[in-house]
């Protein structure tokens, strides 16, 4: 059975809508990880930021993408964070093909201000908060098995990349 293909890379970069996409051209499931941990919590990620912290998120994102990794055929959307926790990134590079989405930080920014929903980001100094977490990420995330620079690039275009990606 063919390993299961999982999306990284910043908030807001299209995990979720790539992922569904991808899944609906290879005939297998999407999990969303956030929408899983939103259903299992039953508030949003941003609700659970404000009431638990991050520090719980990140131990409850961790319990719940372990599990979900070890799916095979399926199309996984991480967090922005998650591939940031090495005990989860271990187990993404031993047994899934993974991928890596990337868009211009600029692009991103513009992003993040019409969509309040992300809890890591405070729209004062967003700018300043997006470099400084993507300076800290970028090097984790180039450890994925393949990246995609997103820039100037349809969904179709980056759905048929992935496809010959994960097909040879
Ligand atoms: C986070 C990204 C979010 C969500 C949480 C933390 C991050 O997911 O998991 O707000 O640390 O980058 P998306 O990447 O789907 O927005």
């Amino acid at each position: 059975m063919k390993k299961s293909l999982i999306l990284t890379g910043m908030m807001g970069v299209g995990k979720s809508t790539i992922g569904r996409l991808l899944a609906k051209r290879l005939k297998v499931r999407f999990i969303d990880v956030d929408k899983v941990i939103e259903k299992n919590q039953k508030k949003s990620i941003k609700k659970i930021f404000q009431d638990n912290g991050e520090k719980y998120f990140r131990k409850l994102e961790e319990k719940i993408a372990l599990k979900i990794i070890k799916k095979r055929e399926t199309v996984i959307a991480l967090g922005g964070g998650a591939f940031i926790n090495e005990n989860i990134r271990k187990k993404v590079l031993k047994s899934c093909v993974s991928v890596w989405l990337k868009v211009n930080l600029d692009k991103l920014i513009k992003r993040y201000r019409t969509n309040n929903r992300r809890p890591l980001l405070n729209k004062t100094k967003l700018d300043a908060d997006v470099r400084k977490i993507y300076q800290l990420r970028k090097k984790i995330y180039s450890l994925a098995n393949f990246k995609i620079s997103c820039d100037n690039m349809s969904k179709t275009q980056i759905v048929e990349r992935i496809l010959v990606l994960y097909e040879n």
